[in-house]
């Protein structure tokens, strides 16, 4: 028999399976790849218009990105959208990882409402700006050094 907090989620979970797609509901109440990593290779703090935060992590090997964490303030349709862009990200190379758009994240989680949209932007933006760090510290490394100082 099910706990009563189990009965409360399940009823949570049919009420959000009401607006939103299966993807949607699963990655925002399990969100995979959420915390921090040490010992990144490529961080990436991107605010979106709405005023919510999303962070990134990635470990880089041999051109792929062999691991991607994030937090967010943000509500659940960026925890969604962040845990979609970090599983797409995962094994992929540098160039196709920052081919991930909004649009390829939509479409990953089957669409959003159109007032959530922006979530998805702002994981993939976030992403690129992670990317972009991982490739300012690989041409600079002495920066590195100076993005632990400042809380990276
Ligand atoms: Fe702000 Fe989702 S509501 S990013």
């Amino acid at each position: 028999m099910s706990s009563s907090w189990e009965q409360f989620e399940e009823l949570i979970k049919q009420e959000m399976k009401r607006i939103y797609s299966e993807a949607v509901v699963e990655h925002s109440m399990n969100p995979k790849n959420l915390g921090d990593l040490e010992d990144a290779d490529g961080f990436g703090r991107v605010t979106g218009p709405c005023g919510d935060t999303m962070h990134m992590w990635l470990k880089v090997k041999d051109g792929t990105i062999a691991n991607a964490t994030f937090l967010t303030d943000g509500c659940g349709t960026t925890l969604a959208s962040g845990s979609m862009v970090t599983e797409m990200a995962k094994g992929k190379s540098l160039a196709e990882a920052q081919r991930i758009s909004q649009e390829k994240v939509l479409n990953a989680l089957g669409g959003l409402p159109e007032e959530s949209q922006h979530c998805a932007l702002l994981a993939a933006d976030t992403l690129k700006a992670a990317i972009r760090d991982y490739l300012i510290v690989k041409k600079e490394p002495w920066k590195k050094a100076y993005q632990k100082y400042i809380g990276h």
